[in-house]
């Protein structure tokens, strides 16, 4: 199939068939298509939509440009979760232990945190000596053993993913949806997994700020998913503000550990609750139990009876980490950064969070990455003790930044102020936590 007449199909906006969608997708794999070719599709392709049908399809080819787990020897049904990212976002360090506990086998390929979004395998190696770049090898035996194991994308995984991304990138063409549904799909689906559960986030710090564009893109990705066989479903949920108290990897990881550990506060609660009702529909959806209810109630029972921490305990040891954190939290914070206070400069009530300028202002000062190359310094960040709805005296503080002298924390201070609004009103409306549940 020529190349021209893929292009000509969709830009004169037709219905490709899969064999056009895999021709490209092998095309630009295989170095038939050239770079200006498979840029004019993908902008047709951002012009003119996909139906289901080709979204299901570039979700295949994708994903078979690559590797696909072979995980039929572990005796558990295979499940995961996915977020869009956000500030604050660290669930998958709670739900990965819980669903395990609760009899689930947890394949996590996780990202890199970029911009104002935080990931999970940065978040992971604040804790000293955790390996997150096992072999294919490694990986299916630490999940053979624990149940669950988390690691970075491999070059074997949806190959195909790596080359359309960087042409997204440079040609204004990554905010579409069914591009982002096939992008995210293949590389989930590469760990062979029977049942997806995805939050799909809304509001300031989140990839889509759009509540109607991120309930479009959450209806697309949980059909593509059922229609390759995978049973999904979606939450459509709040990041107006950054999720719970810590921004940042060493606190994250800490407020995760408090969580497991039955410590759980006003502030820490939203991570918690959204924790758990993943974690229970990763679990239901598995068929492990035999309703939505049973599966809330055994994952509860593993969080409150310490199941979940002793898996992440026996994870961390497997991945080459420092276990004694699960028992002294307190271990993962470097006791010599600078701490100050981000008050707000007036009385009234916070009605609404830049979360995304947090979310920077914290990668400013170390604890992200504004390029990819950048290194992150794991101890620093900030939190967040005021949240939308809370009513504040002036000087009082919206949250604690901590981060190296003469790293640029006057600004950030600054920054995470500007972020804040403080109202003499209170809001309209204090932002749900789970605004939608999406199933097929
Ligand atoms: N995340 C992905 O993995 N791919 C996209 O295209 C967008 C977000």
């Amino acid at each position: 199939m020529r190349p021209q007449d893929i292009i000509r199909h969709k830009r004169d906006g037709g219905e490709l068939s899969r064999e056009e969608i895999a021709s490209f997708v092998q095309g630009v794999v295989g170095g038939e298509w050239a770079d200006y070719q498979a840029s004019a599709l993908l902008m047709a392709v951002y012009l003119n939509g996909m139906t289901t049908a080709e979204m299901e399809a570039l979700t295949q080819a994708m994903l078979h440009s690559g590797e696909i787990l072979d995980l039929s020897h572990i005796n558990a049904p295979e499940a995961d979760k996915h977020s869009t990212g956000g500030v604050g976002d660290k669930t998958s360090l709670v739900i990965a232990p819980l669903a395990a506990a609760a009899g689930v086998c947890v394949p996590m390929i996780s990202g890199r945190g970029l911009g104002h979004t935080g990931g999970t395998l940065d978040k992971l190696e604040a804790i000293p000596g955790y390996r997150v770049g096992l072999s294919l090898r490694e990986f299916e035996d630490v999940l053979q053993r624990v149940g669950f194991a988390m690691m970075g994308q491999t070059a074997e995984i949806a190959p195909a993913d790596k080359k359309l991304y960087a042409l997204r990138d440079a040609t204004e063409t990554v905010e579409s949806i069914p591009l982002i549904v096939a992008s995210i799909m293949s590389k989930k689906l590469a760990a062979g997994l029977g049942a997806l559960v995805l939050d799909v986030k809304t509001g300031s710090g989140a990839f889509m700020h759009d509540e109607g564009r991120a309930r479009a893109l959450a209806r697309a990705l949980v059909r593509t998913g059922n229609s390759c066989g995978v049973k999904t479903e979606a939450l459509l949920t709040d990041m107006s503000q950054p999720l719970g108290v810590a921004v940042g990897n060493a606190f994250e990881v800490r407020e995760c550990l408090d969580i497991m550990r039955g410590e759980v506060t006003d502030g820490t609660r939203p991570v918690r609750d959204l924790s758990v009702e993943l974690a229970a529909r990763m679990v239901a959806l598995s068929g492990v139990a035999d309703s939505l209810e049973a599966a809330r109630a055994d994952v509860v029972r593993a969080l409150e009876g310490g199941a979940a921490l002793e898996r992440f305990r026996s994870n961390v040891e497997a991945q080459g980490g420092d276990p004694r954190v699960c028992d002294d939290p307190g271990k993962l914070e470097d006791w010599t950064l600078e701490e100050v206070k981000v008050e707000s400069v007036r009385a009234g009530f916070v009605t609404a969070v830049d979360a995304a300028e947090v979310g920077r202002a914290v990668a400013s000062v170390g604890g992200g990455r504004v390029r990819i190359e950048d290194r992150i310094d794991p101890a620093v960040g900030f939190l967040a003790r005021a949240k939308i709805g809370d009513e504040l005296k002036a000087g009082e503080a919206l949250g604690l930044l901590y981060c190296r002298g003469e790293s640029g924390a006057v600004e950030a201070a600054a920054r995470i102020r500007a972020a804040y609004t403080v109202r003499d009103e209170p809001p309209m409306r204090v932002p749900e936590l789970i605004k939608e549940v999406i199933a097929q």
